[in-house]
């Protein structure tokens, strides 16, 4: 899912680059005459260099990642090959493809590959659910993640984490337009609501507004660490990175003294019930200091504890809160769309604050939410997959160390399966319209959340989160477009998740 971005390769590491690609292709050139192996049957692609591959023509593109895949799909269609330095990436980007990977052969296509050095360092050598090979270790973390804090009767018992969230987000942009002439950005505060959320499900200790900030900080230094360097693409330049790698290594000790005295208070109150009295029943953490791993004596580290919450905050902080600014822009951009959604606000809970038992019965928010997510997936890409042994698909080789990326607006605007992908158009999903399974079993029309066996666990939360804030916003305010007559730019940029390129900024006003 992270990939380097082309302004990244600055023109002076590119001459060196060159230079050195130059003498190291012609060694290679010369050793593979020797040893030419078994051919592999790759899908197409543009043709690269030796050793650096298409690295050069992507970083001369000046696009992002994404748009650079998206335009080689117009070419080469819904399954090609790229090299990235010595990474070989095949690119998957149709809805049927993706079935037969994920689903139909979904116990081969649920691995993920190596990780670069910086990743190895913050992922605890992939003790993550994400990250984890697939094996005993997932299956343990997966578990524990799914069983103990997001199925669904789990996900209630943090209701009145919610409900506070909410009420804490519609005063902070009631105070922010009331000091700024009616605008608020929406992306922060978003952001700002759901790590709350997941914080205090997390840790269940009580966090002012400063510690929350510290810890989001935190976070962002960590996810900027882990954007990825040339040298991960090309091993051999890692001696020109030194100081990139002390930094990393420093950061990560960073994350760890600021986070372990939470982990340390928590354990204190667990060996002392009733020490605390603002301390909640229940948290992530609870679930993880003892917990088994299959294949292993000891119960995590504290280090290792550090990297398990990370994954829990970063997994659904930037997903959610970039859903919600595509979706505040859209409604902008379609006042008759906002009024409906408002209109049934309002006829199935009249003047009460809408609470979470009323978001199942409302069926246009539900098709509001599933548009965006078709239209807007917060991240283009799934996370980065693996197969487990050699395998094919599209009658085409899939090796193993191969990295598998699935390009997810590929899928989710795909002409043969959508009728006008283009349009952002929530009614295609009311009675008698389209349909899709967000799950990909049945068939893959959309999958935001990934599909098949690495599908993302925060599915149920991270809708469930999308759309009470919708219905909050919604309900408590009327959004438009900040100046009045700007035009909403769509146009997206890679920040980890797929943001708006110009952050969104937009009038409320309150509707009572
Ligand atoms: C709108 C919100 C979210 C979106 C769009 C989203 C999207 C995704 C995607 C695309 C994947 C990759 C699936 C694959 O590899 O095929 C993923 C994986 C994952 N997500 Fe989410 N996610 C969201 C919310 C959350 C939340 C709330 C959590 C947990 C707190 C979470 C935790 C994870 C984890 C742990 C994985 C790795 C699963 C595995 O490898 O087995 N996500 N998510």
């Amino acid at each position: 899912m992270a990939f380097i971005s082309s302004s990244s390769l600055s023109s002076h590491y590119h001459l060196i680059f060159t230079a050195l690609a130059f003498i190291i292709s012609c060694l290679i050139l010369l050793l593979s005459r020797k040893s030419k192996s078994k051919r592999v049957n790759l899908p197409p692609g543009p043709p690269g260099w030796p050793v650096v591959g298409n690295l050069f023509q992507f970083a001369r593109s000046g696009k992002s990642f994404f748009e650079y895949v998206g335009d080689l799909r117009q070419k080469y269609g819904p399954i090609f090959s790229l090299k990235m330095g010595t990474r070989n990436m095949i690119i998957i980007s149709g809805p049927e493809l993706a079935h037969e990977a994920l689903i139909e052969k979904g116990q081969i296509f649920a691995n993920r590959p190596r990780e670069n050095p910086t990743r190895n360092i913050f992922s605890s050598n992939k003790f993550t659910v994400n990250a984890a090979i697939y094996g005993p270790v997932w299956r343990s973390l997966r578990r524990n993640m799914v069983q103990n804090m997001l199925s669904s009767s789990r996900l209630k018992e943090f209701v009145t984490v919610r409900n506070s969230a909410m009420d804490t987000l519609i005063n902070r942009l009631k105070t922010e337009a009331e000091e700024n002439g009616g605008v608020v950005w929406v992306l922060k505060n978003a952001r700002f609501a759901v790590f709350c959320i997941l914080l205090s499900m997390c840790f269940g200790v009580d966090m002012d507004d400063e510690t929350i900030e510290r810890m989001d900080d935190m976070m962002k230094t960590v996810l900027i660490t882990l954007d990825p360097r040339i040298d991960d693409y090309l091993p051999l330049l890692s001696p020109f990175f030194s100081k990139q790698r002390k930094r990393a290594l420093e950061v990560r000790n960073e994350q760890i003294e600021t986070l372990v005295p939470f982990i340390e208070k928590r354990r204190s109150i667990l060996q002392n019930p009733g020490s605390d009295k603002t301390a909640a029943s229940f948290s992530y953490l609870d679930t993880l200091f003892d917990l088994k791993i299959e294949g292993r004596k000891s119960s995590p580290t504290n280090a290792e504890i550090v990297t398990l919450c990370s994954e829990f905050l970063n997994g659904g902080t930037d997903t959610t809160g970039t859903a919600i600014e595509w979706a505040i822009a859209r409604l902008i951009e379609n006042p008759k769309i906002q009024s409906k959604l408002y209109e049934e606000i309002k006829s199935t809970i009249g003047n009460r604050k809408v609470d979470e038992k009323d978001i199942e019965k409302m069926v246009y928010l539900n098709a509001v939410g599933k548009e965006l997510l078709r239209k807007h997936p917060p991240t283009y890409f799934s996370l980065t997959h693996a197969v487990t042994e050699p395998a094919k698909l599209a009658g085409y080789d899939i090796p193993t160390g191969t990295n598998v990326e699935f390009y997810l607006p590929g899928i989710s605007e795909d002409p043969k399966v959508w009728s006008n992908p283009e349009k952002f158009d929530p009614d295609r999903f009311l009675s008698g319209g389209e349909d899709a399974d967000i799950t990909g079993v049945t068939s893959v029309k959309m999958m935001p959340f990934g599909a098949g066996r690495r599908i993302c666990p925060g599915l149920g939360m991270g809708t469930m989160h999308i759309h009470l804030m919708l219905a909050r916003m919604v309900q408590e305010f009327e959004w438009s477009a900040y100046p009045e007559d700007r035009k909403i730019d769509f146009t997206g940029k890679l920040e980890f998740t797929v943001v708006m390129k110009n952050p969104l900024r937009a009038m409320i006003k309150p509707r009572v």
